[in-house]
């Protein structure tokens, strides 16, 4: 057992524990969201909820975890699922290799566990994909297992109870924090516990605008009671994604069908149809509107080497566009189009092209990137 007061924290009497169980429950008990996952005990629709909801937002994640579930209901069809199936579902939610472990969990689980969700802590830790925060919340909201789930939202509200001087962003004090929920967390009803803090942690003490008045415990809490709230949690501002400049090339044959490639590559958005994208370069981070984004000079031009590398004629049309902006974790891609029209469609590359009429869009899994350049096209189409 981690040794709290080393780093500064006393923790509580055990009555003061069980009173601070008692006023979180209850509030939990009259206010707690009304979820879809919250109707569940299956193991297997908590984890759906729970993957997705690590980057995502609640509404959010609402009609894809509907839709998924429908699709594939079972442990088993996912892990016979498609690629396409999988990505087509989890279109637009982004961090895509989510979905791809949990397609490996399923196919360990076929493997390993006759198709059922393993039901002890450390069988659902080794599962691909499920890391301690997800291992806890499955254990404890499927299974009623005393286990924390520490994200984000839980360190959030901890860090105030107990005025932790300590980073939450850094990985090295989420032990901090679990060590905490080890002795909070109510032996009888785990998964509430645990989706109560989450519940709190993601409205009355939300990072924006909190409203430390209506906690339900704020006479437990040492900043509430201290005057300390702004200072808590002790979290160092993220880095700045690297911008990446790419161009986009959206290209057109005689039949009106656009060219569309599959990412081969093992990267970010691996097994998504695209726009062909061909990058520039990092690029210096400008502090600049998007006015004036869309005005700089781009360079260099790729439509050369664009024609080289897929062997098409291409008659270049007039550059109309503002540039689109997607940014990801890391990485903020600042994407030109340039459209273009082809007579004679043959490609001649090794990449996996295909011409694709708009009715057909439907079947290809795009990732945002894609959607935000073909709404920005369509954009240009309807001004003409
Ligand atoms: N965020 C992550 N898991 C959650 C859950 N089970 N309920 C509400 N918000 C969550």
């Amino acid at each position: 057992m981690l040794d709290l007061k080393k780093y500064g924290i006393e923790m509580w009497p055990e009555e003061k524990i069980v009173a601070f169980r008692k006023a979180l429950l209850d509030w939990y008990d009259k206010n707690k969201r009304d979820l879809p996952w919250r109707r569940s005990k299956d193991p297997y629709a908590i984890w759906v909820s729970e993957i997705m909801l690590q980057q995502t937002r609640v509404d959010t994640v609402i009609p894809y975890y509907e839709r998924f579930l429908h699709h594939l209901p079972t442990i088993k069809d996912l892990a016979q699922a498609e690629e396409e199936v999988i990505l087509k579902l989890w279109e637009g939610l982004g961090y895509y290799s989510r979905v791809r472990n949990m397609q490996k969990a399923a196919q360990q689980m076929m493997a390993d566990y006759g198709g059922r969700f393993p039901q002890a802590h450390a069988e659902i830790a080794s599962l691909k994909g499920i890391g301690p925060y997800t291992a806890g919340a499955i254990a404890s909201i499927a299974f009623d297992l005393p286990e924390p789930a520490v994200d984000g939202n839980v360190m959030r509200v901890l860090s105030r109870l107990f005025e932790v001087d300590y980073d939450i962003g850094l990985p090295a004090n989420r032990k901090i924090f679990q060590a905490l929920m080890e002795e909070l967390i109510d032996p009888q009803r785990p998964g509430d516990f645990n989706q109560a803090l989450m519940d709190l942690g993601s409205d009355i003490e939300s990072p924006v605008n909190p409203r430390p008045e209506d906690s339900p415990v704020k006479d437990f809490s040492a900043a509430y009671l201290n005057g300390t709230m702004d200072k808590y949690p002790i979290k160092a501002p993220k880095k700045k994604p690297l911008p990446v400049a790419y161009q986009a090339f959206i290209i057109r044959n005689q039949h009106n069908q656009f060219l569309l490639e599959k990412n081969t590559d093992q990267g970010l958005l691996a097994g998504f149809w695209s726009f062909p994208l061909l990058e520039k370069g990092e690029e210096q981070d400008q502090q600049v509107s998007l006015f004036e984004l869309a005005e700089a000079p781009v360079q260099p031009d790729l439509r050369q080497s664009f024609s080289d590398s897929y062997g098409l004629n291409v008659d270049w049309q007039e550059q109309e566009f503002t540039r689109v902006q997607h940014i990801f974790s890391h990485r903020k891609w600042q994407i030109e189009l340039t459209e273009g029209l082809v007579k004679n469609d043959t490609v001649f590359s090794q990449r996996q092209t295909m011409w694709v009429a708009v009715e057909d869009f439907h079947r290809f899994p795009f990732a945002k990137p894609q959607q935000k350049m073909w709404e920005s096209y369509q954009k240009k189409a309807a001004n003409k």
